[in-house]
């Protein structure tokens, strides 16, 4: 059975990606910075029956996603599916003319250059296995730029540009690149933002391999 990699697997919407995944019979890796919490999640999956294991990293650092997706591959079977989801950190978001070149650093690396060098290190692996999918999920304002979200807007903004990039240029291998994107907050027990109503979202756009941006809910909302 082939791998689910999720970069940035917290309790919310990680967890349950990882257990819809799993139980159709993925073997999952769990990548965040704290292994504790990485530990504690993929026992409390293997008590629900996925196999599931942490691998640390830090996407501000491409050493570490290389080495865990690697290490993830080794380990579990090769990556099929890469969903990129790690949670920005609230000081992304300041208001536009409160933001330097310098803040930029942070949100473009969080966004951006971890994003790229998580799919390069899997597209081979994709390649050999003549399939593959890579999720990405943001907030709205990749979509609508938004003025007290200055850090979050550009960088989403330019990961949305890659992530279309490479879904117009690996369709033609079998690899399909989807984006998601949550307007406003992940809210448990919401019809449609609710972690597994999203998660089962996240599922169909792997199952149903058309288009790049899908929308959780109205712009907006
Ligand atoms: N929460 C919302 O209301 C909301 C709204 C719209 C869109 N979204 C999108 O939904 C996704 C997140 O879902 P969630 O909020 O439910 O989060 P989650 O899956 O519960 O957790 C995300 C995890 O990302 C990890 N992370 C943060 N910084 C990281 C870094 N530098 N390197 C590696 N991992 C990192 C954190 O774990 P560690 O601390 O262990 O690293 C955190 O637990 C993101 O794509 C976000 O853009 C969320």
């Amino acid at each position: 059975m082939t791998t689910i990699a999720i970069i940035g697997a917290g309790p919310g919407l990680g967890a349950a990606v990882a257990r819809r995944f799993g139980r159709e019979g993925h073997s999952v890796a769990l990548v965040a910075r704290d292994a504790g919490r990485l530990d504690a999640l993929a026992g409390s999956l293997a008590a629900d029956g996925v196999t599931a294991r942490g691998f640390t990293a830090d996407v501000h650092d491409p050493a570490t996603l290389v080495t865990a997706l690697d290490a993830a591959a080794d380990t579990l079977g090769p990556v099929e599916v890469l969903q990129y989801s790690p949670l920005p950190r609230q000081d992304f978001m300041r208001p536009v003319l409160d933001t330097t070149a310098d803040d930029l650093t942070g949100p473009i690396e969080f966004s951006l250059y971890g994003a790229v060098t998580a799919v390069r290190q899997v597209v081979p692996g994709m390649r050999e296995l003549g399939r593959g999918t890579v999720l990405f999920v943001n907030g709205g304002s990749a979509v609508v730029p938004h003025a007290d979200r200055a850090g979050t807007s550009v960088a989403f903004a330019a990961q949305s540009a890659y992530g279309h990039l490479i879904h117009n240029t690996l369709a033609p291998e079998g690899i399909h690149v989807a984006q998601l994107i949550i307007p406003g907050m992940i809210e448990p027990g919401h019809q449609r933002k609710d972690p597994v109503v999203l998660a089962e979202t996240l599922w169909g756009l792997h199952r149903e391999r058309h288009g790049f941006r899908h929308f959780a809910d109205d712009l907006g909302a």
